[in-house]
């Protein structure tokens, strides 16, 4: 057998090899959950590299001034910081823990930008004592915190944009608790510099998983329109596909759009998470049941769920499956063979009905044994992992050029006791 393209929703490169098996990054999945175990997420490196020059490339054709801003919630481990590092990009911090991954990892702290609304003090403290670059304040309350540092600061708006989205991730809004609303952003101007902090520009986010590039546009034109500014930080939202039917804009046209109503001469940082992550991984699993229950479902049960991947239970999200070496509804490109096999609900292992990881999957005669593949799981996932009913959190498998290695190791019953007194 020849091997198969699949389709945009995996990773880069990935392919069904010979054996009619899942490669990604060059490894058989097949034969990392053997390896590895399940379930696990698995990354193609080269994806992850080539979003990042997609973006870097994107810019640099248009402008010489931009930065491009990892937007490091989406997947934050050390390892993901210092492949980011060595591709030239810049990295956004949420939290104290973030920050530490991003030093972990080795990240120049010089290159970081700090966010959150409600920042405590000691994390304000840890991010100036470490030398993180720039700190994006969202309150009053915290610009007080940080009064009398001699600290690069920008200020975060909330520009009154809506996009269409989930309402859960949208954050541009009048009614939003980040940022400071439109009329007061003069207000938030003096406070920056009557607390002596060196105040470097504007930064609005106004949401995530947008494919609507107007919303982009509008902006631009938002924040070019208040005032002239070194620096203006549009945040990250571009979408990305989880199913073969979505059709996100491209880095080059999401790019474009940022930069068409931006100002001459400001230098414009963009923060994406999602777009450079979420497709570069998949995550693995085994079948253990396969319940069929006559004139209603068949019911495929994985040994995962809701605390390796919380998208669906949370925002309704949809996710395509297959079986690792037997795709079958889904294979090859879009204009390929009709879909054949059998309608399931993949069920995760936890104690409730709501996990439940794809509603509507087409399964090529799923079996106990079975390697089961869910796509897109590379943003969100591993980040959002939680230990509901006990449950390690599974390892993060990083393949390349057919090598695989764990960057982050599979946790154990040992773990999960190891903060009980
Ligand atoms: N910048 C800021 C200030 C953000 O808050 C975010 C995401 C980003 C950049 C990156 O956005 P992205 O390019 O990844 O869309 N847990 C949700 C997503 C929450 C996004 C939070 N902020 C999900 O799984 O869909």
């Amino acid at each position: 057998m020849a091997a198969v393209a699949v389709s945009h929703v995996y990773p880069l490169g990935s392919r069904l090899n010979e054996r009619g098996r899942l490669e990604v990054g060059g490894c058989d999945v097949v034969e990392l959950a053997e390896e590895f175990g399940t379930p696990a997420y698995v990354y193609a490196e080269d994806d992850m590299r080539s979003r990042a020059r997609a973006y870097t490339e994107a810019f640099r054709a248009r402008t010489e001034r931009f930065e491009v801003i990892y937007a490091a919630k989406a997947f934050p481990c050390p390892a993901v910081f210092r492949l980011f590092a060595e591709e030239g990009l810049s990295a956004d911090v949420a939290s104290g823990g973030e920050l530490h991954f991003a030093l972990a990892g080795g990240f120049d702290p010089a290159r970081l930008y700090m966010h959150g609304n409600n920042k405590s003090q000691a994390e304000l403290d840890y991010a100036v004592a470490r030398g993180v670059g720039h700190i994006v304040v969202d309150s009053f309350d915290e610009i007080d915190r940080l009064r009398g540092r001699s600290q690069r600061v920008m200020v975060r708006v909330t520009p009154g944009i809506k996009p269409t989205t989930h309402s859960y991730i949208q954050t541009g809004q009048v009614d939003s608790k980040f940022g400071f609303a439109v009329a007061e952003v003069s207000r938030a101007v003096e406070a920056c510099r009557d607390a002596g902090l060196e105040l470097c520009g504007l930064h609005a986010h106004i949401g995530s998983q947008i494919f609507e590039l107007g919303a982009f546009e509008r902006l631009a034109e938002v924040l070019s329109a208040m005032g002239e500014w070194p620096l203006l930080n549009l945040g990250g939202g571009l979408g990305i596909a989880y199913t073969r039917d979505d059709e996100p804009p491209s880095i080059e046209d999401y790019v474009e759009a940022l930069l068409r109503r931006a100002p001459e001469g400001v230098t414009v940082l963009c923060e994406p998470g999602r777009s450079l992550v979420g497709n570069a991984g998949v995550t693995i699993y085994r079948v253990g049941t396969v319940k069929r229950i006559r004139d209603v479902r068949t019911y495929v049960a994985v040994d995962g769920g809701m605390s390796d991947n919380l998208r669906p239970m949370l925002y309704g999200a949809r996710y395509e499956a297959e079986i690792a070496d037997r795709f079958g509804a889904l294979r090859g490109d879009p204009s390929g063979p009709t879909p054949r096999g059998d309608p399931c609900t993949i069920a995760g292992m936890h104690c409730e009905s709501g996990d439940v990881l794809v509603h509507h999957a087409v399964l090529d005669d799923p079996r106990p044994g079975d390697v089961l593949v869910i796509p897109a799981t590379g943003a969100y996932g591993h980040a959002m992992a939680n230990n509901y009913n006990a449950v390690p959190r599974p390892p993060v498998i990083f393949c390349r050029d057919g090598d695989a290695r764990v960057v982050v190791r599979r946790e154990t019953y040992d773990d999960l006791t190891v903060r009980d007194v």
